[in-house]
């Protein structure tokens, strides 16, 4: 799909966007493996959601959309019916989980424990995505796992056995591998040590706790005990990594302001606004509030005079989502912004350094480099718009999309749908914010 945008004279409106994606995936998973039944309101929306719940019921989870809630007071939510530790079913399948490298990491951590054969695969993105940063530590675990490629990239195959827990120290910081290796924890004789070489996304360790797990947490160190969790029913905080799409917008725009609801701010999370702020973005957090073990607010950001920074260091996997986005609001900031420390994303769902740096090339962007970890951004220029493709990466084609809004002519954005992996709306959203005198949806 080929989606043209104009240039915006305005943006204005208020929005609550879909559920997040980091969270859902873990309260379906976690939710799974509980020995109740859980209500989940505000699931994600996308592709990544589909995957994930093929998943799921692939390994014999009974999980359903009731269109009015019982439990919370949405309207719609889904149901899991957790089958405890144990109670999964050896799937009669390869289990499909699409896009979504997220899904591949985490539930790996259950397959390496279960007492039966599993084969998990992904899209042509995620076959050629690195899995030996699980691999290795869950073989340690005592797992029995091959891949392609010296066991480094999927299809996985599992044949689960008894794992026992281990000490290990991440080489890089991510939440996914951490993740992984705290629900391989669950299952484990004694106790599973994680150390983190910077602070990543803590979502699992909160709900592990909400849920009733052993978990300790002491600095970069996180340790898990073999646990059975109770069922957690929950609604979902909004995506700051789909927020920050309309705060670059609105910070980014000469005349602009809009109002985001209901987004979780957690500080493993929302990197974002301390690099806009630091930027010199005008953006004003409101109605603190707690939701599901997650901090939430209301998020209103208006046009803003942006200069440079420099984003490395400990930051990076606080907004490692968010460095597309933040490298077209540093081509409108006066100066020349650095990022570095980021070579993780080059393998996110594309080489995102790359297709980042080419993108916003072809829209006029006329300093903007590769580095080997990052990119270096002169800014305070206006983009041109032209065509700019998606390489099939969501973060990426909604990216392009804003920078259309926010350049002087016509983008056309190639592979556009990609979006729908953790935004379908997006498109739409993005029209009616453009046109102030329509609803956002
Ligand atoms: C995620 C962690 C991050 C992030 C991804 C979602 C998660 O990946 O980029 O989109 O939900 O745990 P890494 O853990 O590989 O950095």
């Amino acid at each position: 799909m080929r989606q043209t945008v104009r240039p915006s004279k305005r943006i204005e409106g208020t929005i609550t966007p879909p559920g997040d994606k980091s969270i859902s995936l873990r309260a379906l998973l976690l939710n799974s493996i509980s020995t109740g039944t859980a209500h989940i309101a505000n699931l994600c929306v996308g592709d990544d959601r589909r995957s994930i719940l093929r998943c799921l019921r692939g390994l014999g989870v009974p999980i359903r959309l009731h269109s009015a809630c019982p439990i919370t007071q949405a309207e719609e939510c889904f149901e899991v019916r957790g089958q405890g530790l144990d109670g999964l079913s050896e799937p009669t399948s390869v289990l499909n989980v699409g896009n979504s490298g997220t899904t591949m990491r985490l539930v790996s951590g259950v397959l390496a424990a279960q007492p039966f054969f599993s084969v998990i695969s992904g899209d042509r993105s995620l076959r050629s995505r690195p899995m030996d940063r699980i691999v290795k530590p869950l073989t340690l675990m005592g797992a029995q796992i091959i891949g392609r490629d010296e066991g480094s990239m999927a299809p996985l195959a599992f044949r689960g056995g008894t794992l026992k827990g281990i000490n290990y120290s991440q080489p890089v910081a991510s939440a996914q591998v951490k993740s992984s290796l705290l629900i391989a924890g669950l299952y484990a004789e004694g106790q599973t040590i994680i150390d983190q070489p910077a602070d990543s996304r803590d979502h699992t360790e909160r709900m592990l706790s909400a849920m009733g797990a052993a978990i300790e947490l002491n600095g970069p160190r996180v340790a898990v005990q073999p646990s059975a969790l109770k069922p957690m029913d929950m609604t979902v905080p909004g995506d700051i990594s789909s927020a920050a799409f309309w705060l670059v917008a609105a910070s980014a725009h000469p005349n602009a302001r809009v109002r985001i609801e209901s987004v979780g701010i957690n500080p493993s999370r929302n990197g974002v606004l301390d690099v806009l702020r630091a930027m010199g973005a005008r953006i004003r957090v409101e109605n603190v509030r707690e939701e599901a073990n997650e901090p939430v607010a209301d998020l209103v950001a208006e046009s803003s005079d942006l200069v440079a920074t420099e984003v490395r260091g400990d930051v990076i996997p606080r907004v490692i989502d968010e460095l597309p986005v933040l490298a077209l609001a540093a081509c409108f900031a006066k100066g020349t912004t650095v990022i570095g420390d980021a070579a993780e994303l080059r393998v996110k769902e594309s080489d995102r350094i790359r297709a980042t740096v080419e993108g916003l090339s072809s829209l006029g962007a006329a300093g903007i480099e590769e580095r080997p970890d990052g990119m270096v951004i002169q800014g305070g220029q206006r983009l041109t718009g032209g065509t700019s493709e998606s390489y099939g990466d969501h973060r990426i084609a909604m990216t392009m999309g804003v920078a259309g809004m926010l350049a002087n002519g016509e983008t056309v954005v190639d592979g556009a749908q990609a979006a729908s992996v953790s935004y379908p709306g997006f498109w739409d959203a993005l029209q009616s914010f453009g046109e102030s005198d329509r609803e956002v949806p």
